[in-house]
């Protein structure tokens, strides 16, 4: 698997820099049996450790709004990918209380964003382990390099939190592995005031109040990169029903309601058209998460659930949607290929828009290329963002959605479509890279598609029309 062997190149370049690393209270570590320090993402150096895979997190946590204050065990379910004596998990900012391998405490450290463990005795590739941290405090959110913020976000007064964790965020409430090339299955159980509703991925297992709290146990199934995890929290306005076999929950700030319902009603109509163009819909559950906020910006397609910063318009609503096969299923390994989510989301807004009495895409693609040399469309090419400031740069979702819209053209219709499809059908619930992308277009198409790619993807500035 393509994850695998980005794993592998990364961990023989980066172990010789990582031997003995832990802090003072660890054990002596052996040079060569600590994960690696981050997997190597040229974007984010620092994130996840390739020395392991994490296969399940169970997350038992209690949010106090009003304090702000965020408390909890995680449990994570580990497999050992080298031989290892110790590894880092991503946490940012947060008390750690303790932590234990296996039910034995064992030494930590902590270091920038890491929490670096030791194991009590080293363990060989292939073993599993269950590493629990008990931790706390008051969450921070992350300032990102477009200026924008991801993370644990509480909202204004004690309204509650949003909750997005895109690029790297999920540390601010959890330890985790925090790469996109690691997925898990999740537990995420949270207890918060009576009267707030705790809103997480998957399906909703349980939910009980007592003593003026309330607990809400959610679960997910599908494998899922730590980014895509949410637990946001407000005084929603819940509705649960079933679209054929699928349990759509959606969670609406009361403020949002009023332009919120018309859209998010249309949400099983979405996926249905969603399924006609990319197959079937990935996971078991659906819904929406709808804040009530001036200052974030964005939306994000947290798994089965997208949390929104207000209420979603048709667009939005595709795009998050769309991101469930793109991003959510089938998972960037490296964040510089962010186009393969953004650009295809972009491209399911303009098929809705198309579909709905909108231009044609090919009229889009031609209104964009009308820009000037000079527009922040053509400032970096979508298959190379050469840093983080410009992940969700326009060129990653707008010359995103040109690239397929060119790849439509000259390919034709039916292996456009047969494209999508596979791709969704061939990597679902894994990982797809830009050359892998490039590899299947070419073989369904039949046709040599690199100088198309080349020119949309990689050049730099305005591409000269082929
Ligand atoms: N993936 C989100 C979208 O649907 C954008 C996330 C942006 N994240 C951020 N930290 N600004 O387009
Ligand atoms: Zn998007």
């Amino acid at each position: 698997m393509t994850n695998r062997l980005f794993l592998a190149a990364t961990a023989a370049a980066t172990l010789l820099a990582v031997g003995g690393s832990l802090g003072a209270a660890a054990p002596a570590v052996p040079v060569g049996t600590k994960g690696t320090a981050g997997v190597g993402d040229p974007l984010l150096p620092l994130s996840g450790d390739g020395g392991l895979h994490v296969r399940h997190y169970a997350l038992t946590l209690k949010y106090q709004p009003k304090a702000r204050r965020l408390d909890g065990t995680a449990v994570l379910s580990a497999t050992a990918t080298q031989d290892l004596s110790g590894f880092d998990l991503d946490l940012s900012g947060l008390d750690v209380h303790q932590v234990t391998v296996d039910g034995m405490p064992v030494s930590y450290d902590r270091s920038g964003q890491k929490l670096e463990v030791g194991l009590g005795h080293p363990v060989s590739s292939g073993t599993d382990f269950e590493v629990a941290v008990d931790y706390g405090g008051t969450p921070h959110p992350l300032t990102d390099a477009d200026g924008s913020s991801d993370g644990w976000t509480a909202l204004p007064g004690s309204q509650g939190a949003f909750v997005a964790g895109e690029p790297q965020g999920a540390m601010t409430w959890f330890p985790c592995n925090g790469h996109p090339v690691d997925k898990s299955t999740y537990d995420i159980t949270v207890t918060v005031p009576q009267g707030y509703t705790a809103v997480s991925n998957g399906v909703l297992r349980t939910q009980h109040t007592a003593a003026g709290r309330s607990t809400f146990s959610w679960h997910e199934t599908a494998p899922m990169a730590a980014y895509l995890a949410t637990a946001s929290v407000g005084r929603f306005d819940v509705r649960q029903y079933w679209s054929g076999r699928l349990p759509v929950y959606t969670a609406v700030d009361p403020a949002e309601k009023a332009d919120a319902d018309d859209v998010l009603d249309q949400l099983p109509a979405v996926i249905k058209w969603e399924q006609s163009l990319f197959g079937p819909y990935p996971f078991d559950a659906a819904g929406a998460i709808v804040m009530h906020d001036k200052d974030i910006g964005y939306a994000l397609e947290t798994q089965t659930r997208p949390v929104y910063d207000e209420a979603p318009d048709m667009d939005t609503l595709v795009h998050e949607t769309a991101h469930q096969w793109f991003g959510d299923s089938v998972t960037v390994t490296r964040w510089q290929d962010i186009w393969l989510n953004e650009g295809f989301a972009t491209y399911a807004e303009w098929m809705w828009d198309a579909a709905h009495g909108g231009a044609a895409p090919h009229d889009r693609l031609a209104q964009l290329y009308a820009k000037p040399a000079t527009d922040e469309l053509w400032s970096y090419p979508p298959g190379h963002p050469a840093d983080l400031a410009h992940l969700f740069g326009v060129p990653s979702y707008a010359r995103g959605a040109m690239t397929l819209q060119e790849l439509r053209e000259a390919v034709g219709d039916q292996a456009f479509f047969g494209i999508l499809k596979q791709w969704a059908a061939t990597h679902k619930y894994g990982h797809g890279t830009t050359a892998e992308f490039e590899a299947l277009a070419a073989r369904v198409s039949g046709k040599n598609l690199d100088p198309l790619f080349a020119t949309w993807l990689y050049s730099t500035g305005k591409p000269t029309k082929m």
